[in-house]
């Protein structure tokens, strides 16, 4: 097993690895600290069927089950479908899975420690991958705040709610039914990483709704701030796909997008996607 870290300030490849295969605690441990040190990792050519994927993300923690149910595998609850390829009329997966930065389910108590997507199918044009995600350090970009900044939002707590701000632009209606379910929570602004104890900055446009305490104007200027602020160029990795690429993320470190340059139906993008529970930010 040989980890490459990528130029940028996060992201790393991890060859030859065979997932497939139990990993000896020496090598989990490898991967566990190339994770916490590099936020996103890539596995490249990976042939894994379903219970190898989830038996993989289970080393690090508890697999969750899928809430958006519809979307599930049949006989694996753990593992989503997101995809653009729709059958019988309907979509197979979930196929907007994050068109703003996010950082995956902030909206609840507990949002995953790490998101794993295994790539079945990646969409092609002229031998060149589409549908790039592209990824952004949280904690490089709290890092750079002038430390007076850093002193005025070490305190402050923020409040995510699914589509937060997207249903009141009208750009989150399909969320609407998950807002029901999904009552608003508070996360602090500045999370300290679970493993690293880096500072990692834990808002986002797209969920976040104000801060406690603060006048909405006032807020969601703070929050719009700090969300360009962690996609700036230098924080920034981009992960361009090859199928049977299983990458994972870091949802404290980093922030995620995912780019829509490709079409139903002439292309077809088929990821399986597993969380792995995470504790309540602090
Ligand atoms: C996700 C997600 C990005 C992508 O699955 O949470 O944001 O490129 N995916 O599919
Ligand atoms: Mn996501």
């Amino acid at each position: 097993m040989r980890i490459e870290p990528s130029p940028d300030v996060i992201g790393a490849t991890i060859h030859d690895a065979d997932l497939t295969q139990p990993l000896s605690a020496a090598d989990f441990a490898r991967i566990e600290t190339a994770f916490n040190a590099r936020a996103v990792i890539s596995f490249p050519r990976q042939h894994l069927d379903e219970a190898q994927l989830v038996a993989f993300a289970q080393r690090f923690g508890e697999v969750e089950r899928i809430f958006l149910t519809h979307y599930a595998h049949p006989r694996h609850p753990e593992i989503m479908y997101v995809s653009n390829i729709r059958e019988n009329g309907r979509d197979i997966g979930h196929a907007d899975a994050g068109r703003v930065w996010h950082t995956d389910m902030s909206y609840t108590a507990r949002p995953p420690r790490a998101t794993l997507l295994y790539a079945l199918e990646v969409p092609m044009e002229n031998g060149v991958a589409l549908g790039d995600t592209h990824f952004a350090s949280a904690a490089d970009a709290h890092d750079s705040l002038p430390a007076e900044t850093q002193r005025r939002i070490a305190n402050l707590r923020a409040i995510h709610q699914v589509a937060g701000r997207r249903a009141r632009t009208g750009t989150g209606q399909g969320d609407q039914a998950l807002r029901h379910e999904q009552p608003a929570v508070i996360h602090p602004v500045v999370r300290t990483h679970p493993y690293t104890s880096r500072k990692c900055l834990y808002v986002s446009e797209g969920e976040c709704a104000g801060i406690e305490g603060m006048a909405a104007d006032q807020a969601l200027a703070l929050i719009e701030e700090l969300a360009e602020r962690i996609v700036e160029p230098p924080f920034r990795h981009t992960h361009r796909w090859q199928v049977h690429d299983l990458l994972m993320w870091d949802n404290c470190t980093v922030q995620h997008l995912a780019s829509f340059d490709y079409r139903w139906p002439q292309h077809r993008r088929l990821m399986q996607r597993v969380t792995v529970g995470g504790s309540a930010p602090v």
